[in-house]
């Protein structure tokens, strides 16, 4: 099967799922547990059976797509992405991983090539962690990561729970243990992204060979003050929440810079309250996202980060919490598949590149635990999470190429 035939339907497929958004013409935003979600997955569903494979929507919010092998009781070959953008994003990020692997059950197919494993393609729900500021929310659901409670845990910023979102949905969060999948029932784990940085299309290179994820960890931080009148109230009688958040914000990015391992540390969202001009902020709110290669560079900003929040707070006399929305190790993907790839890439002389990938993905989560690998496809200037996001579907075909001949190689092991 040729690049060019594979192209087509690609295309086509990520073309109509770009209508999919809640903020047209400005991006795609598709929140999980939205109308946005639905017509995804039922999009994505109607693509799966059109291949030839079984299809269920798990108790997560996953869709699930399988084609049978041979000798279904052997561990399974799973490849997918997710579904779910972050607010005003790409039309790529997750979804192309998603459309790759139902691409690959086609081949599968149409080649009719001997398969004793099944071959199971997925579309993960709420990997971006966007609307209750957590993450991998489906993939740690299959590996049984996620229960009642944590549903019940997590808000998003108008206050609705997982727990209630899953349920307006048409989903029962008191069940969300039957999405696990029993242990040793997935074999590999296989997932094609867009790179979402700049190396791949700045050096020209078609196929990134994804061989660590950095680890993450995320929090919600809240600083405690007293709202006062912003005229009258003399500079060492108030309690300035503001103050006291700026001044430990200010020292987070300057503590990434600090440490190598490719760490970064980011405060993506602040909240003041009242919010008022003339008012002193009785509360502040902010999100800090940490990764790196190495654990112990992202364990030790977070322990900054508590002592400047004890020290400033104390100065200020008010109080803060910092909630722990997500804590997930780094995780080194598989060198024997990403040698199978290499094979394949010299095989079509497809130019390629070992890199690390500095965001996660379902497969920080699941490679855990579950040999994993993933590659990676040029975006255009390396621009991601935003709408002028951008890549070539011949660039996704060839991808689609590489991990069916790796899916091939996997699915006829005992
Ligand atoms: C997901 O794209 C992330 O890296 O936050
Ligand atoms: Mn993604
Ligand atoms: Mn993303």
């Amino acid at each position: 099967m040729q690049v060019e035939e594979i192209l087509g339907r690609v295309a086509r497929d990520l073309e109509h799922l770009k209508q999919f958004t809640a903020t047209p013409g400005e991006g795609c935003t598709r929140l999980p547990f939205t109308k946005e979600a639905r017509q995804a997955v039922d999009f994505l569903g109607g693509l799966m059976r059109e291949a030839g494979m079984e299809v269920v929507e798990d108790a997560a919010g996953n869709i699930i797509g399988t084609l049978k092998g041979t000798n279904p009781e052997l561990p399974c070959v799973m490849m997918g992405s997710h579904y779910d953008s972050v607010i005003n994003g790409g039309d790529y990020d997750g979804i192309a991983g998603v459309i790759c692997a139902i691409e690959v059950a086609r081949l599968l197919k149409e080649t009719g090539a001997p398969m004793k494993r099944n071959f199971v393609a997925v579309g993960f729900c709420d990997e971006e962690g966007m609307r209750f500021g957590t993450g991998y929310f489906g993939s740690g659901a299959m590996l049984g990561n996620r229960d009642p409670d944590y549903c019940r845990k997590f808000k998003d910023t108008d206050g609705i729970s997982i727990y209630d979102a899953m349920k307006e949905y048409g989903l029962d969060p008191e069940k969300i243990q039957d999405a696990a999948w029993k242990k040793g029932s997935i074999g590999h784990f296989l997932e094609a992204h867009i790179e979402q940085g700049p190396v791949l299309d700045a050096e020209n290179i078609e196929i990134g060979l994804v061989d660590c994820i950095v680890g993450i960890q995320r929090y919600m931080v809240t600083v405690h003050g007293r709202s006062d009148h912003a005229g009258t109230t003399p500079m060492d009688m108030r309690m300035d929440a503001t103050d006291a958040a700026s001044k430990v914000i200010s020292k987070i990015a300057d503590w990434a810079r600090e440490k190598a391992d490719g760490t970064v540390a980011t405060v993506g969202y602040v909240k003041t309250t009242p919010g008022g001009m003339n008012i002193v902020a009785e509360k502040v709110e902010f999100t800090v996202d940490i990764r790196s290669k190495n654990n112990d560079n992202i364990n030790d900003i977070a322990h900054r980060i508590r002592a400047a929040l004890d020290r400033e707070t104390a100065a200020m006399g008010g109080s803060y919490e910092m909630d722990t929305k997500l804590v997930i190790t780094p995780v080194n993907l598989s060198e024997e598949m990403l040698k199978i790839m290499e094979e394949s890439c010299k095989a079509h002389a497809y130019s390629y590149k070992y890199l690390p990938s500095g965001a996660g993905h379902d497969s920080l989560e699941i490679g855990q635990v579950i040999p994993t690998v993933m590659v990676f496809v040029p975006s255009k200037d390396g621009r991601s999470h935003c709408p002028v996001e951008f890549t070539k579907y011949s660039d996704l075909a060839k991808a689609a190429l590489i991990m069916t001949e790796l899916a091939q190689n996997l699915l006829n092991r005992d």
